[in-house]
């Protein structure tokens, strides 16, 4: 992107395994802006066992989602760091109406930033096939998957040699209860976004280059 380019922040929405997160790393590389992830944050909270994490820690086992004041908080902290003066992705935050209305609060009404909320939607049968299979890098967070893009040594992290583990809440009967979070809590605030005109729906299923380029063309319309 050139120094001109607009500046571009995006939220992404969709439900457990649709993608955000890989679709996002792909997203950082080419706006250059960073990828805030506040799974990641909570699970890195969880692992350096701060006070945040011992907090979170039941709900995630779960499937639940996390008590809204503690994440608004997170989110706010990290918007204000000045790598996200260029524009940020978020990957799952909002998850509901109160944390819209907390971000909106966060972020204000900068002008110069172009805003858009994509939304990945995938079929739950894909979805639960696609979690079942992820491993993520215990060390670096690097996500895999057993069936489509497995690291070279099966224990082993290929960017970092960290060790690869199957992420607690990816066994079925959690991905099921995350799914209904979803569909109760979390879908809900698409229309919170359609109504403002900044909600661009993108076909999440596909291989991951083909969705990439769905998203790059939704965004078309938002960064001329
Ligand atoms: P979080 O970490 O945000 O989990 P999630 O939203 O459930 O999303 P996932 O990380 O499971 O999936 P993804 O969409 O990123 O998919 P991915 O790209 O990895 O949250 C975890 C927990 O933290 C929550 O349950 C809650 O407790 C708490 N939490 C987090 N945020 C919160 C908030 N704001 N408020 C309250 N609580 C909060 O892909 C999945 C797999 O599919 C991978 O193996 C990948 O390789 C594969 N894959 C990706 N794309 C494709 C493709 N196109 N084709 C085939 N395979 C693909």
């Amino acid at each position: 992107m050139s120094e001109n380019s607009p500046k571009v922040s995006m939220i992404l929405l969709g439900p457990p395994g649709s993608g955000k997160g890989t679709q996002a790393e792909k997203l950082k590389s080419y706006f250059e802006i960073p990828h805030i992830s506040t799974g990641d944050m909570l699970r890195e909270a969880l692992r350096d066992g701060t006070e945040l994490g011992l907090k979170a820690a039941g709900f995630m086992r779960s499937g639940k989602l996390v008590p809204d004041e503690l994440v608004v908080e997170l989110v706010g902290e990290r918007l204000g760091k000045d790598d996200c003066s260029k524009g940020f992705i978020l990957d799952g935050f909002p998850r509901n109406i109160f944390q819209a209305e907390g971000l909106e609060k966060i972020f204000g009404s900068s002008e110069e930033m172009v805003f858009s909320a994509v939304s990945l939607d995938v079929d739950e049968d894909i979805i639960v096939n696609r979690l079942s299979s992820r491993r993520v890098c215990e060390g670096c967070g690097a996500v895999y998957n057993t069936k489509l893009n497995p690291p070279k040594d099966d224990l082993r992290c290929d960017r970092c040699g960290g060790k690869i583990v199957q992420r607690e809440d990816d066994r079925e009967v959690t991905i099921r209860k995350r799914l209904q979070v979803y569909r109760d809590e979390t879908s809900p605030i698409k229309e919170f976004y359609r109504e403002k005109g900044i909600l661009r729906e993108v076909p999440g299923d596909g291989d991951v280059e083909e969705v990439f380029e769905r998203i790059l063309g939704a965004l078309g319309d938002d960064r001329c």
